[in-house]
Order: structure tokens, then C-alpha cells, then sequence
């Protein structure tokens, strides 16, 4: 079911620090910072040959990125996206598996302007999992 990875998602205290150090030390091609209001979170991501990094800020108070930065105040890998077919099917069969979809279960529209949904880390070896349909 689960197919490409679409993109590994590091949170980070300093969005433009963080930016900085993919484009200038790692030599990485980054794009301009999106603010995703609906998310909580501002972008950025970084184009690799076979995947994408998703650089993570925190936006507003509410945030659902604060209390992992809170845990990880230097940031961390917050989640990996895989790319599925037709995400209500996989959140279908999920669910009747008995994974834990984050959320009221319905898709939200992604970072990339596609549907996605959350799984909780608890069902997936500690991982939180973002599916996106592709
Ligand atoms: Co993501």
C-alpha cells in the first residue's frame, strides 16, 4: 500500500538557521519559506534527487510542532510522508486494522496542496507517519 517516501520532516527551533544550514553547509536546494496556517507550521523544503526534507517552524502559539520542540529544543525528526494511491482507502484499511488515525480522520489538504492524514506514533514503531496521496 505505502509507496514512495515523499519527504522525511525535521522540526526546528530557528527556521532560518535551519535553512541556512541545509542551503549553505549541506549545499542543498531549498525552497522559499510557506507559512501553512492550517498546520500550525512555516516550510521549507529541500529537494534531494530521491525524497525531499520538510524543515518545520513553529507558527502561532498553538502550534502542534511546540511541545516536541519543547522535547527536542535543538529539533528532531518529527515525522516521515509516504505517498499512497487513494488515502481514503488506506486510512480505511488502517483503521479497520485498528491504527489510529490523528484528528477527526478526515484528510486535510498537505503542504504540497495534496490530501493527507496523520497516524499516531504509538502504531508505528514510535514513528509519527503523514500518508499523502500522490
Ligand atoms: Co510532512
Amino acid at each position: 500500500m505505502i509507496g514512495r517516501l515523499n519527504h522525511v520532516a525535521i522540526a526546528v527551533p530557528d527556521l532560518t538557521a535551519a535553512t541556512a544550514v541545509y542551503r549553505d553547509t549541506l549545499g542543498g536546494r531549498v525552497s522559499a519559506m510557506v507559512d501553512q496556517p492550517d498546520h500550525g507550521v512555516t516550510t521549507v523544503f529541500v529537494e534531494l534527487p530521491n525524497t525531499k526534507i520538510e524543515l518545520l517552524g513553529a507558527l502561532g502559539e498553538a502550534s502542534p510542532i511546540r511541545g516536541f520542540l519543547e522535547k527536542n529544543p535543538s529539533g528532531g525528526i518529527h515525522h516521515l510522508c509516504y505517498e499512497v494511491d487513494d488515502i481514503l482507502a488506506a486510512r480505511d484499511r488502517l483503521q479497520a486494522a485498528g491504527a489510529r488515525v490523528i484528528g477527526d480522520g478526515n484528510p486535510k489538504i498537505g503542504a504540497h496542496g495534496k490530501p493527507v492524514l496523520f497516524l499516531h506514533p504509538k502504531d508505528f514503531c514510535g514513528t509519527l507517519v503523514e500518508l499523502e496521496q500522490a
